[in-house]
């Protein structure tokens, strides 16, 4: 790498990511069924159809991926816990076996020095909740609080802090308007009602865990720099409102207590009933806010009902999901985020990393291009925190090559390459090198 940890703010924490369903293994423990596995299950969502019944079986392999995070001098892990593991209807009866593992889990963290980072949910949507209606119904906010009080009743005094919900963009607009993840919906009126219920459940969770102790409270969103395609007025208008719904809905909601005028150009005559009441429950302070950064898009506009805009392939190298890659919106985005919303708490960077084409040689990944990745993002956010921006953490998706959503297991993230046959763990180069320039 090209830093080493003391080049950054002292206190700066680094981390990897993952999530349950991308690594535990599903089938394992008691878990309930989710739409995960019924979206898999469906022919055309994912690629051959695969889902994460195995995946990593980070579920009995845990402590050998703990050891790799501590050998390469982390000092946070940011995990997610699986709603349907806990309580496999969605409400109601939870399942011990569940609870024990992640007592396990959190436990295991803490012997070797990795502060435990709580995501609630990370995607995986107990089907009990999803056959009535998942985030298009209001009751998922009840339902959410509820999960929130039995998985924090059991490591909410140990982990270092919890956020209810990876990327809300993702819970709304990816799987309920471009039906990309489950439930595979494309239809307006469901992703309006998907993407305010999601900050609705949030806000929920956060009370409920307020109510609990539970520290260190934050929400997790994500970000893709909107750039127009050309020079004219009307892409700069197609690439403000991509902006609008994708990098400025949740955080109006949380901070502003006020959705984006562009985006409500489109989502007005969807919304659910009285939504402007529900800002104050949204609205719970916060303790810190994650960014979740990985590429931009250019956007053009097009014919067609609102919002009336395409994606355009870009000039910028791309990594293997076609991704183009854009260190500068990573310090865009911490110093936007910084002075139009949190002014002041702390930011995390929650995820950043790169799918590449990773081949194990003779024992050894020679991922060179992840250590760019990394060194060119990291360059970024050592500048925003040389300019003030309150920037305390950094987490690289992800620790182990895992399941990719509707890529199944062909795009690898991980600084450790899995064989998903053998799950035999190599550590890449970009491994040795985070490790080397960790080093206290
Ligand atoms: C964001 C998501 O949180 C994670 O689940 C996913 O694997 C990575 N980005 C890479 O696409």
């Amino acid at each position: 790498m090209n830093f080493t940890r003391n080049d950054f703010p002292e206190g700066f924490l680094f981390g990897a990511a993952t999530s349950s369903y991308q690594i535990e293994g599903h089938s394992f423990g008691g878990a309930g069924t989710t739409h995960w596995d019924t979206f898999a299950a469906t022919p055309g969502n994912v690629v051959r159809a695969e889902n994460g019944d195995i995946a990593c079986d980070h579920y009995h392999r845990y402590p050998e991926d703990f050891d790799m995070l501590a050998a390469a001098n982390f000092d946070v892990y940011r995990f997610s816990t699986s709603w349907a593991r806990v309580i496999p209807e969605g409400t109601g009866q939870p399942n011990q076996e569940g609870l024990d593992f992640y007592d396990r889990l959190v436990d295991a963290m803490l012997e070797r020095g990795l502060k435990p980072a709580a995501t609630l949910y990370h995607w995986e949507l107990p089907v009990a909740l999803a056959d009535k209606g998942g985030w298009r119904n209001r009751d998922i906010a009840a339902a959410f609080g509820e999960f929130a009080e039995v998985i924090m009743g059991r490591i909410g005094d140990r982990v270092w802090s919890a956020a209810p919900i990876n990327e809300p963009w993702c819970v709304g607009w990816l799987s309920h308007f471009l039906g990309h993840h489950a439930p595979g919906l494309r239809d307006i009126r469901a992703t309006a009602h998907a993407m305010h219920h999601v900050l609705l459940a949030h806000g929920t969770a956060i009370e409920a865990m307020r109510a609990q102790g539970v520290k260190n409270l934050g929400a997790v969103c994500n970000f893709e720099y909107a750039a127009p395609a050309d020079d004219t007025p009307e892409a700069a208008k197609a690439a403000r409102l991509y902006d609008g719904y994708y990098n400025r809905f949740f955080l109006s909601g949380l901070f502003k207590g006020e959705y984006p005028a562009d985006v409500m150009e489109g989502f007005a005559p969807h919304m659910p009933k009285n939504w402007q009441d529900d800002f104050a429950l949204i609205g719970q302070p916060l303790d810190w806010v994650g960014l979740n950064y990985y590429t931009r898009k250019l956007i053009a506009p097009c014919d067609g009902p609102w919002p009336a805009h395409k994606e355009v392939p870009g000039p910028l190298p791309k990594t293997a999901v076609d991704w183009e890659i854009y260190p500068e919106g990573l310090h865009h985005f911490l110093t936007w985020v910084h002075t139009e919303y949190t002014k002041g708490l702390p930011l995390y960077v929650t995820e950043n990393g790169m799918a590449s084409f990773d081949d194990l040689k003779d024992g050894v990944v020679d991922d060179q291009p992840r250590i760019d990745y990394l060194n060119a993002h990291l360059d970024q956010v050592r500048k925003a925190a040389a300019e003030g921006v309150p920037v305390n953490g950094y987490f690289t998706w992800s620790l182990l090559d895992n399941y990719e959503w509707a890529h199944g297991y062909d795009k690898r993230f991980g600084l450790v390459h899995m064989d998903f046959d053998s799950l035999q763990r190599t550590p890449k180069a970009s491994y040795h090198a985070l490790a080397r320039a960790l080093a206290r």
